[in-house]
């Protein structure tokens, strides 16, 4: 991608749907959708910076086991309905489409919309767009673990050469880069279990922000934190 952002991945925890949508007397239901508005307003607006790659984490692997059946249900459905109606404008804007985690756990109707969207959009030169569903880091260290573990009795892979880069490889998300910066909306400071592993040097911006009210403001602080940190990666510098 030409041009692109000093940003090269850019990753948002979307939190406080659930707040947005109590504190003005709606459903729950009603935060997701109005969440949900607000990511396509987010992918326009990554896909106009020219930034390369865009994480959202959508729904955690903890969501997904400790959230009510109707609340998952009413989210799918919410999300087929978006991928329904962008499913052009991600050709428009030459947006790639991928996704994280076990999707196994959802309707087959929705499990087949992703898979073709994905196919439909794997030539796409622009954006790449990586959505976490039922995404966990744990998760995905585990099953790094498994792969390795089963290469080693297969007697594949050798293992006196196991190191940092090689364990990288079995990471499902190892197919993007590590993001640059991880903004977290709803005023929590924690990661949640999202990418444990590639988010080791990753930059953290905090806002209180809750994900529905975020908009260009919110998004210029961040990049202003992320321009002028210093990433030093353990260096003095
Ligand atoms: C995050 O919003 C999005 C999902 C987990 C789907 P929440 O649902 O966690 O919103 P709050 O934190 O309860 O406000
Ligand atoms: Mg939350």
């Amino acid at each position: 991608m030409q041009n692109s952002h000093p940003c090269k991945h850019l990753a948002f925890i979307m939190d406080g749907n659930g707040r947005w949508a109590k504190s003005k007397n709606h459903t729950r239901l009603f935060g997701y959708v109005k969440g949900t508005k607000k990511a396509q307003w987010i992918v326009k607006v990554c896909s106009d910076l020219k930034i390369p790659y865009l994480s959202l984490f959508v729904l955690s692997t903890e969501n997904f086991l400790f959230r009510t059946q109707s609340e998952i249900l009413s989210l799918q459905k919410i999300l087929q309905k978006a991928f329904l109606k962008n499913s052009n404008l991600l050709m428009k804007k030459d947006i790639k489409l991928n996704f994280l985690g076990d999707l196994s756990v959802f309707s087959s109707s929705l499990q087949k919309l992703c898979k073709d969207l994905c196919e439909k959009t794997k030539k796409n030169s622009g954006l790449n767009l990586i959505l976490a569903l039922n995404y966990g880091g744990r998760q995905e260290v585990l099953q790094a673990f498994k792969t390795l573990g089963q290469k080693i009795k297969n007697k594949s892979f050798d293992f006196q050469n196991i190191n940092e880069k090689n364990i990288s490889s079995f990471f499902p998300s190892s197919e993007f880069p590590e993001p640059d910066l991880i903004i977290r909306t709803g005023g929590r400071f924690r990661l949640s279990n999202f990418y444990l592993w590639s988010a080791s040097y990753s930059e953290l911006y905090f806002t209180k922000t809750l994900w529905p009210d975020f908009g260009k403001k919110d998004l210029n602080l961040a990049f202003k934190h992320f321009k002028n940190v210093k990433r030093q990666y353990g260096k003095v510098l």
